[in-house]
Parts: structure tokens; sequence; C-alpha cells
């Protein structure tokens, strides 16, 4: 939720913060602004509601010459305070403009900040928390016990703000540094030859350099030329966590698709292999970081998972499996629910907080208030050393790759696939699976990656049934056990991609209201379960289906390859291969991203950026 990023080096900063800016777009789309120290006039900015693109013009309208510089940041904007219009975007001024922030997350005692600025005779132009930051610093820089020292001058203001936030702060009195502070939000900083970056994502500068260091909480880094320097918010040295980004600048790049979503879509089988890679060795599951002992493992007598959005749907599909293999009661909950519920949590619970960014704030928060009722928290997470991870006691990482489109999908499966791996460690540690059948478990889930191909190689049909049913008002999904959350993803992409109205329901709850919803025409999915794998309750749904059908509804109809039962009902039918029960969402799932996209594609909408969403909710 927002992207930020600035630079220090060799090159023009407009040029790389226009780069990184466009890699970052799918973190918040209401705005984008860009701040340059130039040698000609000191601190320029430029800023523009909507999306990138306009700024962009806004800035060929002015000539690039005017921006002339090497040090410089920019940001894309994901609205929380002040609407999404010209002035609330970023970066934000001073009274004098000397000092330029760009923000991301919220300042939760903006308004008694701002009372204060506005008590002592300053006057804000804009309506957001942002712009108290820059007037603090300017104080600060020009007349506090910090005078003349920007980084010192941040550190005493950062000292003072409540909340999450990361900032990125220049000054056009030192036009060869600038300086970023992280609380919470993701920061971290890229080195290159001769040139130092600092964004909220790796992608921003992965065209440039793979070499990154994560910051810590509440710590301060100054970036210039030759390298950076940390240190905490009192001034004190730190460091920072260095890695390199295993992923080129291709994963974050379109590769010739019409969208993100769709490449994305078809690296699934990548995804899923990827994420299953080296975690069965010498006959054991594996997990990636485990600061956990066995024993703790091995004593878990319930299971939480928490998450949001497509996230909570794997975890509702991670019910159904560990339940099986586990024994063991999994309770799955929205994580923005959670911590308010008061939830009965002991040390012998396990909290396992799904989440692709690993900086969702209802998630982080979930985990907080788990580990302080003493509960273990595990992360299922797609990014390397986001927040999430670090503060678990154990982590397994999903290797997506890049999700840039914002609605989940590669991440989505990958999740799923990681949740069925926690079930294994767990059958493994409490007993409940012998070595064997753990084996022969993760046997199925690695032939998973060539089912979703197969599945990949024959969307051509639901393309053409989404192009088709573009002009619908709704359309409803049904699903019985793990078809029941598939029900529910294929729902929330058309929801969010096609701006319909989608609902997915428990097939066995249409009779108690939703069959209301049935008229002439209406489509309906439905997710079938096995014939072989699940026969009673394929019967039921066969039941279910003809119900509907008898009251006008259009059947589009996702089943097992050679179901010669489910036909005769289905308007439109739908085939996946034949897999394994538990592991059916791993193919059933992939049809309806392809027909929520190409519903979306039809109606003129931006897939890859649906209205008023961000990719990583940052804000609760
Ligand atoms: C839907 C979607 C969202 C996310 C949710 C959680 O397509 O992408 O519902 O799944 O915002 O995000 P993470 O997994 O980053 O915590």
């Amino acid at each position: 939720m927002c992207g930020i990023v600035g630079y220090v080096g060799h090159r023009q900063a407009l040029d790389v913060v226009l780069g990184g800016l466009h890699r970052m777009e799918y973190r918040g789309y209401d705005s984008a602004g860009v701040a340059v120290l130039t040698q000609a006039d000191g601190l320029v900015v430029e800023r523009k509601a909507g999306r990138l693109a306009n700024l962009v013009s806004a800035l060929d309208d002015a000539g690039h010459g005017a921006f002339a510089g090497t040090a410089g940041m920019g940001h894309t904007r994901w609205a929380t305070h002040g609407a999404p219009i010209d002035r609330n975007s970023h970066p934000h001024r001073d009274t004098a403009g000397r000092v330029a922030v760009v923000h991301n997350g919220i300042i939760e005692n903006f308004a008694a900040l701002r009372a204060e600025l506005e008590d002592s005779g300053v006057e804000l132009s804009s309506d957001t928390d942002t712009e108290t930051a820059a007037h603090l610093i300017a104080r600060e820089y020009d007349h506090g016990s910090t005078a003349g020292d920007l980084p010192a001058s941040v550190r005493a203001v950062c000292r003072k703000l409540d909340g999450a936030f990361t900032l990125v702060v220049t000054h056009a009195d030192q036009p060869d540094q600038v300086v970023a502070a992280r609380r919470s939000s993701p920061l971290v900083v890229g080195v290159g030859e001769g040139e130092t970056f600092v964004a909220s994502d790796v992608a921003a500068f992965i065209e440039h350099t793979r070499d990154a260091v994560e910051l810590g909480q509440d710590q301060l880094v100054v970036i210039s030329r030759d390298g950076y320097d940390v240190t905490d918010f009192h001034g004190d040295p730190a460091h920072g966590k260095p890695f390199t980004v295993d992923w080129d600048l291709s994963a974050a790049e379109k590769g010739g698709h019409e969208y993100f979503m769709l490449k994305e879509i078809e690296e699934q089988p990548d995804a899923l292999a990827n994420t299953l890679r080296g975690h069965f060795r010498s006959g054991r599951i594996v997990l990636d970081e485990q600061r956990m002992s066995d024993q703790d493992l091995r004593d878990v007598d319930k299971v939480f998972v928490v998450a949001c959005g497509s996230a909570y749907h794997s975890g509702l599909v991670a019910k159904y499996a560990i339940e099986h293999w586990c024994r063991l009661p999994v309770e799955v909950e929205l994580a923005s629910e959670f911590r308010y519920r008061d939830p009965v949590l002991d040390r012998d619970t396990l909290v396992v907080a799904v989440s692709q960014s690993g900086e969702t704030a209802d998630t982080l928060e979930a985990v907080r208030h788990a580990r302080e009722q003493k509960a273990r928290v595990l992360a299922v997470c797609n990014t390397n050393g986001a927040q999430i991870p670090r503060e678990s006691d154990a982590v397994l990482y999903t290797h997506a790759g890049p999700e840039i489109g914002v609605a989940s999908t590669k991440a989505f499966l990958a999740q799923v696939a990681a949740n069925y791996l926690v079930g294994l460690a767990l059958a493994q540690a409490r007993g409940t699976k012998y070595p064997d059948e753990v084996a022969r478990e993760f046997g199925e889930l690695e032939a998973m990656p060539s089912a979703v191909a197969k599945v990949l190689a024959t969307v051509g049909q639901v393309r053409d049934l989404g192009s088709r049913m573009a002009d619908s008002r709704a359309v409803l999904f049904l699903g019985r056990h793990v078809g029941f959350p598939v029900a529910l993803e294929g729902a929330l992409k058309l929801k969010e991609l096609a701006y319909m109205h989608a609902e997915g329901f428990a097939a066995g709850e249409l009779k108690h209201g939703p069959i209301a919803l049935i008229e002439d025409e209406l489509p309906v999915v439905v997710v079938m379960p096995s014939p072989k794998g699940r026969a009673v309750l394929h019967a039921k749904m066969v039941s279910n289906i003809s119900e509907i059908q008898a009251r006008g509804a259009r059947t589009i109809v996702i089943a097992e390859e050679g179901d010669e039962r489910v036909r005769p009902f289905a308007d439109e039918l739908v085939e996946v291969p034949a897999v394994p029960t538990l592991l059916q969402p791993l193919v059933s799932t992939v049809p309806l991203q392809v027909l929520a996209a190409e519903i979306a594609r039809s109606r003129g909408y931006d897939v890859d950026k649906p209205r008023n969403l961000a990719k990583s909710v940052t804000v609760e």
C-alpha cells in the first residue's frame, strides 16, 4: 500500500525513480509524484492525481531537463488520509519548500501533531497525515537541537510519530543524500556500484542491482553514492540484513503477455514446483526457518489459520487437510476479526499466518496478538524477510516469485501448497502419519505442477466462456468440501476484477436461502467433487445442480475429466484432471481465475489494477 523509492547515484534520478514507480504501481495508483534535487533549482517536485501515466505526461510537458539531478525520490499512492487529488499527492513539502517527504503507512497521532503545527502558525496545504512530517522535519532542521543535520532531524521527528510508517526525506541543502526511516511498513536498500536505492519493494531497483539490505524496525538509513549508513531512531549504529534477490528483471516484467495476471496464471506450475522444492529431505518435511522445537510442534493441540482475502481462502482449504491428516482442530479466521474477538490461545496453540506480502496490517496485528497470548506462530509468506515472517516463530516461504497483478493467482496456489506442507509437517511431528505416508502425500503434491499445466493447456474454452458472460449482472459459485473455498475464491476474483456481483456458497446451504436468488439465465459456477474420491458428495451436488437448473440457472460446471454423470446437467462443462480430493483446489481454482480475468477484460477493465485496491494492505 503506497510504493516509495529513493535514489542517489550517477544516473538521472528522474529516470531511475520513474522506472521504480512503474514497477511498484501495483502498490497503489491513486496518485504519483517525484522530487529531484537539481543543481539549477534545488528541490523540484511534480505530482499528479490518478495513474502514474498522468505524472509521466505532466513531466513530459514540463520537459525532463527541469529535473536534471542525480538524487531524488518518488511515490505511488493508495489514499488513506485525504481524497486522491493533486494537493494530497506525495511528495509533501514544508512551507518554504525545502524539505520533501514521501510516506507509506499511517501516522496515527497526526491530528494532534497537525493541531500543534497550526497553533504555531503553520498553514497546511493538504489533508494528509504526511504533510505534518514535512513541517516537523523542517522545524527540527531549522531550529531544533539537531539544526543542520537532516538524519538527526528525521530521527527526532520519528520518535514523535505513532503508527506504522516508512518515510523518505530530501532536503534542498543536502543534494547528495536521501534519508529513509522505517517502522513496521517495508523498506529495503539496494546497493549498486556508485549508486544506492531505497524502496518499499526490491522490484523498484531490480533492474539495477540484486544486492539488497532489509532494514529492521525503527531504523533509519542515509543513502549516498558511496553506500548507506544505518542507525536506530536514537542515532546508535544499527545493521540491516543483507540478502541477494533470487529473481531477476524478467520476473517483474510482462514478458509479452497482455497483462501481468495472465502471465502469473501461466506461471502457476513453476510457482508450485518452487514452493515444494527442497521441503522433503532425508524422508522428512522441513520448514525454512524454525525458531521453535520439534517438541513444540508435537505439543500443538489446536491450530488457527489467520489471513485475509485469498490467503484466508487458502486457510479454509488447509482446514480440510490438517484436520484429516493430523486429527487436530483447526479454526480459520479473518485476521481483521481475530484479535478483537478474544480467541482462546495458549502455548500449545499454533497460529498459521498466511500472507503473500508479509506486510498485511490485519495479519501482522493478529500475529502480534497471538504471540502476546504465548501462542506459536508459523508464517506462510511469499516475501523474504517481510515483517510477518520476522515476527513469527517459524516460516515457510512460498516461492511464487513477484506477483504484480493485484488479484492473487500464483501466490494463492502457492499458499495452498505451502499449507499442505504445514499439515504434513504437523502430521509427521505428531506421528499421525507414518513416514511412508508423508512421503506418499508429498509425492502426490509433487505431481500437481504438471496437473496445473494440463489445466492451463485448455483455458481457451474458459476465455471464450468469459467473453460470453461479460454482460451478466451477477454470478453465483457453489462448492462442497474443498470445493467450497474454491467457490469463495472464484467469487472474490470476479468481484475484484470485473466489479460484478458474485457470491460463493456451500452448495448444501443453497436451500437455506440463496436459492431465492436463482432466476432465468443466472450463471452459476459449480465446483464438482470427484465422482470417485467423493461419490456421496458428488451425488448430492448433482441434485443441487438439477435444482438450480430447474429454476432457470445457466450452469457452468468445473468437473473431473470423465465425469459423465454431471454432463447432462452442465450447460457448460470445464474439465480438469483427476487429482487426490484434498488437492483438488490446485486444479479447480485455475479456470475460475481465467474466467474472472476474461470477464474483466471483456468489460474493458484494467485486469492488473482493479479500482480502489492495492496489492499490500498495510492499514487496518
Ligand atoms: C485477492 C487478493 C487479496 C489478498 C489479501 C491478503 O485477489 O489478492 O484478497 O489475498 O489482501 O494479502 P496478503 O496475502 O499479502 O496478506
